[in-house]
């Protein structure tokens, strides 16, 4: 595989808003959980040095390789500790790491410029690549390929659907079944093919590239984004020190849905209804959402950085559940 070190290029997305909300303060514990180029990180970095601890995570060879020598050149005074993992399984990470707890905490979810760009990880709907599309490509986990030739239809349809919000669901997943009984579905663009062929010729002159929302589907079955993100919140938030500060960038409304459900949840209070004499429920709020709705990038942003365009930003801030 092609390793990017000097060329990683990923733009990072509502820094000025990261650093607004998370702002970090000289001597913190900083750990971004999708440190990709490390473009937030360094200045997270930055900004906790030289006393400060700056922890980055990623279940990415390259873009750690990459934010390895980006922090090195650009940070050298800051302490920085790189882990190769899943932020769904963030509690032994930082275990890990052997730090007592965390001050900031930053989720800029899903995929970068570089992993999309690059033809052979297979995320791309735009050039011919093998059927990949695993975050942590170097382990022996579920492929894009795999999910297409092996789940049954009614499975492949409920992924299109819930996953992509893909109003086609069915007929791509017919259509796909049709297609494998032949030969094996193996590259990007061969899938590409069939969802063109399932979709209506008028559905298919609007909104977007006709494979972006399969592309999409696929990729959380095969990174189950979902499922660790729910989980990496909850770690984070155990983790977080009192007045540690939690902010998520989230680029479509499932991940958002379930970020705004996890911080909502813990900042449940008393749930008792008001005429019981004492509390049964034991609800005790863990943290206070910054953000009762997302924030978003500027026009300039979206301007110059299209990715930004859907981007869509919630901040909690841990309570101290010992008063
Ligand atoms: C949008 S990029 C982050 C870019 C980074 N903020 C920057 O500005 O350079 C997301 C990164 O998070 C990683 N990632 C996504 N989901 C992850 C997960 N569950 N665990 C660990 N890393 C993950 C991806 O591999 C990718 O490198």
């Amino acid at each position: 595989m092609r390793v990017l070190t000097g060329e990683y290029r990923h733009v990072p997305v509502m820094l000025d808003e990261v650093l607004a909300e998370l702002d970090p303060r000289p001597g913190e514990v900083v750990c971004d959980c999708t440190l990709g180029g490390a473009g937030h990180s360094v200045e997270l970095a930055r900004r906790v040095a030289p006393d400060g601890l700056s922890l980055g995570i990623d279940q990415d060879d390259m873009a750690l390789t990459a934010a390895s020598e980006r922090l090195s050149r650009e940070v050298p005074e800051a302490s920085v500790r790189l882990l190769r993992g899943n932020f769904g399984d963030l509690d032994d990470l930082l275990v890990e790491a052997e730090v007592p707890g965390v001050d900031c905490f930053l989720f800029d979810l899903g995929v970068s410029s570089p992993q999309l760009d690059i033809p052979e990880r297979g995320f791309s709907y735009h050039e011919d690549a093998p059927l990949d599309m695993r975050m942590n490509s170097g382990n022996h986990t579920l492929t894009a390929a795999e999910v297409v030739n092996t789940y049954n239809e009614a499975d492949l349809t409920r992924i299109l659907r819930v996953y992509g919000d893909e109003r086609f669901a069915s007929r791509i997943a017919r259509r796909i079944v049709e297609r494998r009984s032949k030969a094996p579905v193996e590259t990007t663009l061969q899938l590409v093919e069939i969802v063109k062929e399932a979709i209506p010729a008028a559905a298919r002159r609007h909104g977007g590239h006709p494979a972006r929302k399969t592309f999409q589907a696929l990729r959380i079955e095969v990174n189950h984004e979902l499922d660790v993100l729910d989980r990496g919140l909850r770690a984070a938030v155990r983790w977080a020190n009192p007045g540690g500060r939690i902010c998520v960038i989230s680029y479509h409304s499932l991940e958002d849905r379930i970020v705004k459900h996890v911080f909502s949840e813990l900042s449940q209070g008393c749930t008792c209804p008001p005429d019981l004499p004492v509390c049964v429920c034991g609800h005790v709020p863990i943290v206070d959402v910054r953000t009762r709705r997302p924030l978003v990038a500027s026009d300039e942003e979206v301007a110059a950085n299209p990715r930004s365009r859907s981007a869509l930003m919630r901040v909690a801030v841990k309570l101290d559940v010992t008063d």
